[in-house]
């Protein structure tokens, strides 16, 4: 089977040297580098075997999907997995949402004793109802003095370890407040923050706000990373000379397309386009993602149902794209996969396959 090797066989990126730019990203265990690249935190995602696959293709940070405090006291399977990572992943943020200080401090302190992260991310972007409803995620961005005394709270226990944040640029359109959220922030000791341009109102529709986020990177001397729609190379090369952001971090991108990451490093060094890896290459890639999934669930069936959103996202920039989700939606084992795989190739005259 020419996709069970274990590495995929797309090429390898060597690291500009370092030349860290600002003073507290030295505070912060990341890779030393002026730009690094983060991998968005996304729940039902950004799990522990798809991080892997993003390091490998050039993601400097991870991030975990977000974890409640409460879920961190309860210590249960779910929350297990949440936090659990190799040390390949690192540097890795473990990602807290809630809005009660004493709370978050305490889980912080768990999380470190418990799994050693680099550092803690602060998630201050949820738009989803159920987070917002008890005041957490972006709901904050409208209280701001919950929103500090919880990140005060926090740096506080977490200490010496960096504490981060992930902000949405406002709850609504009516009330963009991201550059003073941002300054709050700093003032209260966060190393880093990443801010998606768009709004709680917003969701994930309409377009992240680059001018925003340009203008959180003028107001304060932190590190900012900038969030948004960044789908290619030219993208987040186009937004870094915009403004001032000090890493770009990329999301719904890396679920089609993981190798983008060594896309955009290519192409801020040397200007290089790098295609993307051929079919081949890319069903390699997919099998082994199923492959890793499966032997970290224990069990084919379920990993394999819980794939299917996953290999959605993986079609959507192959031809044929719309025949192929429908067969990948029903796919319940590595072989089904396997299969789709040997008929799209072939029916794509890739010699080998080619009868
Ligand atoms: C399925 C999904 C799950 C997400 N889960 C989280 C999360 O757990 N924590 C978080 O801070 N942001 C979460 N986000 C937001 C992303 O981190 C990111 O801010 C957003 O997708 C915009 O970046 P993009 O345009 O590169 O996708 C999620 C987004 C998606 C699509």
């Amino acid at each position: 089977m020419i996709w069970n090797a274990s590495k995929p066989k797309y090429s390898s990126y060597s690291s500009p040297p370092p030349q860290p730019k600002y003073s507290a990203v030295k505070k912060i265990p990341f890779t030393s580098q002026t730009f690094p690249l983060y991998l968005a935190p996304m729940a039902g995602v950004t799990d522990k075997v798809f991080r892997q696959i993003c390091k490998r293709f050039g993601a400097d940070v991870v991030v975990t999907e977000f974890v409640s405090a409460e879920g961190i006291f309860r210590r249960n399977q779910r929350t297990r997995e949440y936090l659990d990572f190799s040390a390949a992943e690192r540097p890795l943020g473990v990602q807290l949402f809630g809005a009660n200080a004493t709370h978050m401090a305490e889980a912080a302190r768990q999380v470190i004793d418990w799994v050693a992260p680099d550092f803690i991310d602060l998630n201050f972007g949820c738009p989803v109802n159920k987070v917002v409803a008890k005041n957490g995620g972006s709901a904050l961005l409208k209280d701001c003095a919950c929103l500090a005394s919880v990140t005060r709270a926090v740096v506080r226990a977490a200490a010496p370890l960096p504490v981060t944040a992930k902000i949405r640029i406002g709850w609504d359109a009516t009330s963009i407040n991201a550059v003073s959220v941002s300054k709050i922030l700093q003032e209260c000791g966060v190393a880093a923050l990443a801010v998606h341009g768009r709004t709680r109102g917003q969701g994930y529709s309409g377009e992240a706000d680059w001018h925003v986020i340009g203008e959180v990177a003028q107001s304060i001397s932190l590190p900012v990373i900038g969030n948004g729609d960044l789908f290619s190379a030219q993208d987040v090369a186009r937004r870094r000379a915009e403004t001032s952001i000090a890493g770009a971090m990329i999301g719904r991108a890396a679920m089609s397309a993981p190798w983008i990451f060594q896309q955009i490093k290519a192409y801020l060094t040397s200007g290089e386009l790098l295609p993307g890896p051929s079919l081949e290459i890319r069903w390699q890639i997919i099998v082994d993602h199923c492959i890793a999934q499966v032997e970290t669930w224990g069990a084919e069936d379920p990993a394999m149902r819980a794939m299917r959103s996953r290999l959605m996202a993986y079609s959507r920039n192959m031809p044929e794209a719309k025949a192929l989700r429908e067969k990948l939606q029903h796919v319940c084992a590595i072989d089904d996969v396997r299969r789709v795989a040997y008929e799209h190739l072939a029916r794509n005259s890739v010699p080998a396959f080619a009868a």
